[in-house]
């Protein structure tokens, strides 16, 4: 495909603070945070781990909402390229100073909660307190929790932070001024590249596309079959931070308009692949509360504002966290080459480890999740060493439905127990039309053992694997049958909904 000159743009046009930038012949790969601190010189940002895991590099986000004003996000600056700021606002520690030299609220009362030592992770966590204050403030410990679980402090301590997340309050969403300032700043936003055509760098050290819809996104990956398409980046942005690796070209899928749209009909949801984890969230919660509840645990407030349920799908990882609930849910996904589409059962997608039924030059470009049917239930448990911002070791899903005693309806699916993540067909089958006790739950956890061969890796041995795999039929025999019984670790802080 030749796109006419005309349409295309080889300039990124975003704010930085209030000021305007357009940066051309910048490397593509260029993260976020190398060029504030090589090449802008705002150094406030700092570098821990590279990698989206210790929060040091967070900063914040703005974007036109499509209603007339804002909304803010944080994401992780070493893990996002420069191109991806393009009709954006950026925020970083810097701009919180104000013209009379005054702390900001939330620096403020990090000071009076005595919330930094050694001050490295402070910025970082400024700028999360930050965020919160722009949504109007949190004073629920489980929210402050869920916004701050990205940062890591060694030597302060999360009481002091966390107090300082109560203290410093937030902006009214009434508040005249900044009602003003949003909406002033998305016209600024807009204007500088509403009616621009798409932007295309094409530098000497690589080429980066954004299309604004499915359409030109079909031919560039025509035209393109092996660029890499990026998403949120929190898989792509470790390819060039830690693998050290040149991409050419990229294809940046996140200014796709259409791609960006979760949409309920019939009980059906359909989550388009540039959506955002957090922009998922409610609507997968209103599909399963567990759904929903295994989103709030994917890495970070700052990866879930960056990291798509698309991305998730299509790299194929075996520890995933959505595919397993959504094989449960009997979730289908719709893929695109050109004008040719086609839709496949989400399971199927998953070939062998590495490998997924999709085509050079073909995109994922939605997710489609029925609702369980009245009277089915869906449960679903992530095992990780740490509660917030880890990896999975062992994911199980479940989807069941006992009629008068007996199971008519059983889907399994599990995560980290194979090479792809995986339906568990012998356990299911080893349920199914049998009445749902105990003897049927032995027969389903001595299945699990014919179904799967898992590997021992630095998160958890193929022994424990399996025994925790077996433990969660156990749970859930245990929620489906005897509701009362507490299996959660609600009340220890552990799980706020
Ligand atoms: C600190 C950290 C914590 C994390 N925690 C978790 C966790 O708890 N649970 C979990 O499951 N994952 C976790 N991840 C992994 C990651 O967030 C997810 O896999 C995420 O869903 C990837 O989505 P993305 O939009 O960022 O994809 P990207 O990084 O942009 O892309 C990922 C892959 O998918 C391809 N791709 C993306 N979209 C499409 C599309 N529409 N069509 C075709 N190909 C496409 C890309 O080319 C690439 O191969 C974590 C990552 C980090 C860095
Ligand atoms: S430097 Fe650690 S998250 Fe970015
Ligand atoms: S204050 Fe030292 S790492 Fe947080």
């Amino acid at each position: 495909m030749t796109i006419p000159v005309a349409d295309l743009r080889n300039d990124i046009r975003f704010l930085f603070g209030n000021e305007e930038h357009s940066l051309r012949d910048i490397d593509p790969q260029m993260t976020v945070l190398n060029w504030l601190r090589l090449s802008a010189r705002k150094t406030g940002t700092k570098e821990g781990c590279g990698e989206g895991d210790c929060g040091a590099c967070t900063v914040v986000l703005g974007e036109p909402d499509g209603k007339g004003s804002m909304r803010y996000r944080t994401v992780n600056a070493c893990i996002q390229f420069m191109p991806t700021l393009d009709g954006k606002q950026l925020l970083t520690v810097e701009h919180l100073k104000s013209d009379g030299g005054n702390l900001h609220p939330v620096q403020q009362a990090m000071v009076d909660t005595h919330g930094s030592q050694c001050g490295f992770c402070t910025p970082g966590f400024v700028m999360s307190l930050y965020q919160l204050w722009l949504d109007g403030g949190e004073d629920d410990r489980g929210a402050i929790n869920d916004a701050l679980a990205g940062n890591l402090c060694r030597c302060t301590g999360y009481g002091p932070i966390i107090e300082a997340a109560r203290k410093a309050g937030g902006i009214s969403a009434k508040d005249p001024v900044e009602q003003k300032r949003r909406v002033d700043i998305s016209a600024r936003l807009n204007a500088m590249v509403d009616d621009a055509p798409m932007l295309a760098l094409e530098t000497p050290v690589g080429r980066y596309f954004a299309p604004r819809s499915s359409d030109a996104l079909a031919d560039l990956l025509v035209a393109h079959p092996d660029a890499t398409v990026l998403a949120g980046g929190t898989d792509v942005g470790l390819w060039v931070t830690k693998m050290l690796k040149r991409l050419d070209p990229i294809i940046y899928i996140g200014d796709v308009a259409d791609l960006k749209s979760v949409r309920e009909q019939g009980g059906v949801l359909t989550i388009g692949a540039g959506v955002t984890y957090s922009d998922a969230h409610d609507a997968l919660g209103l599909i399963a509360a567990d759904v929903g509840e295994l989103v709030r645990r994917i890495g970070s407030r700052q990866i879930r504002n960056a990291g798509t349920v698309g991305g998730n799908i299509a790299n194929g990882s075996p520890i995933g966290d959505t595919p397993p609930a959504l094989i449960a849910l009997g979730a289908r996904i719709v893929l695109r080459m050109g004008n040719v589409r086609r839709e496949v059962a989400l399971e199927d997608f998953f070939v062998t480890y590495g490998k997924q039924d999709r085509a050079r030059g073909e995109f994922v470009q939605s997710v489609i999740v029925p609702k369980p049917t009245a009277g089915t239930q869906f449960k679903a448990y992530k095992i990780s060493k740490r509660f917030d911002q880890d990896i999975t070791a062992v994911l199980a899903a479940f989807s069941i439905r006992v009629e008068d005693g007996k199971v008519t309806e059983f889907r399994a699916a599990f995560g980290g127990m194979a090479g792809t993540p995986m339906r568990a067909k012998q356990c299911e089958a080893a349920v199914i039309g049998q009445d749902w006790d105990e003897a049927s739950l032995t027969l389903a956890q001595q299945a699990l053992s014919r179904d799967f061969a898992p590997m021992s890796d630095m998160r958890a041995s193929k022994e424990y694997r399996m025994l925790v795999a077996q433990n969660l039929l156990t749970k859930l025999y245990i929620e489906t049958t005897v509701p009362e019984i507490a299996t959660r670790l609600v009340g220890r802080e552990a799980a706020y909904v």
